[in-house]
């Protein structure tokens, strides 16, 4: 039967013997899947492997800061590169979902192509692709249909002419976390909630500006830490703020206030594909809605998602 232990023997081998001398280039991301690709190969080829952590400025409050931190102390060969104002230049005025995505997908791979340009002799690209990834992209990106583009499947441009190589094809989000677990990364980052690619873009509904970003960064991390001090994040498989495009009327003082909506969004799920929103105890939502709106200037209202997928999806765009 299946043992991470097992899976990180055969796997290193197999890395070894399959790039021997060659070099590696791996975007991390700050989720599970990319620490862990990370992890493993460089167990296998060391210094060979070369990361890069793009900030497309709609990482969480400090995540880049933070991430970056931890990645080195991992003894990662890692890069950190701040592309915030690029993204945020590709996005000015785009309201469409999937114009965000096409957006922000090809600001990185120009910023990711760029850095992997000043790596000589780059054979390989690592990526942290995991089964529901490939399953995904196979069933909602069909020939027919596009619901969502997931931009971190299927490679790069025909340009780079790199090999792809991805270790956790075959494997699902609990096994991933295993495996983390075996290769003896922090279970802080080994519990971290998934989070999209186009991160907080696809979390403010309409366009996006450098101030809705800082807006819902204060939002959600005030509910993620909320999350965190009750002992509820661990019980939650994903949780987010969402930013509406929308004003409502409210009462500070004696002042009339018109100012934005946020939503608050958790769910639990095995590997995304379904998802029931969470029973929150209302004591924990309405100090999280205190805190928001006490809080965060230009809020004056929360609400509280309480849809399923199928019908609904996750996030909101
Ligand atoms: P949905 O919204 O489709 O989300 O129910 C399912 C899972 O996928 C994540 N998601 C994305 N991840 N790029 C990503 O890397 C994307 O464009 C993207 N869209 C959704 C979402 O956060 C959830 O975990």
């Amino acid at each position: 039967s299946w043992t991470p232990g097992a899976f990180v023997d055969l796997t290193v081998s197999e890395l070894k013997e399959k790039i021997g001398d060659d070099k590696v280039v791996l975007g991390l991301s700050g989720g599970v899947d990319s620490s862990v690709a990370a992890v493993l190969l460089h167990q296998a080829i060391g210094k060979n492997l070369y990361c890069i952590f793009v900030n497309n400025g709609l990482l969480r409050k400090n995540e880049f800061e933070s991430v970056l931190h931890q990645y080195k102390d991992m003894g990662l060969n890692v890069k950190g590169v701040d592309a915030s104002a690029r993204f945020l230049d590709a996005l000015a005025g785009i309201s469409d979902p999937e114009l965000k995505r096409k957006a922000i997908g090809n600001a990185f791979i120009e910023v990711f192509d760029d850095e992997a340009h000043g790596i000589t002799d780059v054979t390989y690209l690592a990526q942290g692709t995991i089964y529901p990834d490939v399953i995904e992209s196979i069933s909602v990106n069909g020939p027919s249909v596009t619901i969502k583009s997931h931009h971190n499947v299927g490679g790069l441009p025909d340009f780079m002419k790199l090999k792809v190589v991805e270790p956790l094809r075959m494997l699902f989000k609990d096994e991933v976390r295993r495996v983390g677990a075996e290769l003896g990364i922090d279970p802080e980052l080994l519990g971290r909630h998934p989070f999209p690619g186009p991160g907080l873009a696809i979390r403010i509904l309409g366009d996006i500006t450098e101030e809705k970003v800082r807006i819902l960064q204060e939002v959600d991390h005030i509910f993620i830490q909320g999350l965190r001090d009750a002992m509820l994040y661990d019980k939650v498989w994903q949780a987010g703020a969402i930013l509406l495009p929308v004003q409502s009327v409210g009462v500070m003082g004696d002042e009339r206030t018109y100012e934005q909506v946020v939503a608050l969004r958790a769910v639990e799920s095995t590997d995304g594909m379904t998802a029931d929103w969470v029973n929150l105890p209302y004591e924990f939502l309405q100090k999280t809605s205190n805190a928001i709106i006490n809080r965060v200037k230009g809020v004056n209202r929360v609400v509280y998602d309480i849809s399923s997928k199928p019908p609904a999806t996750i996030e909101w765009e």
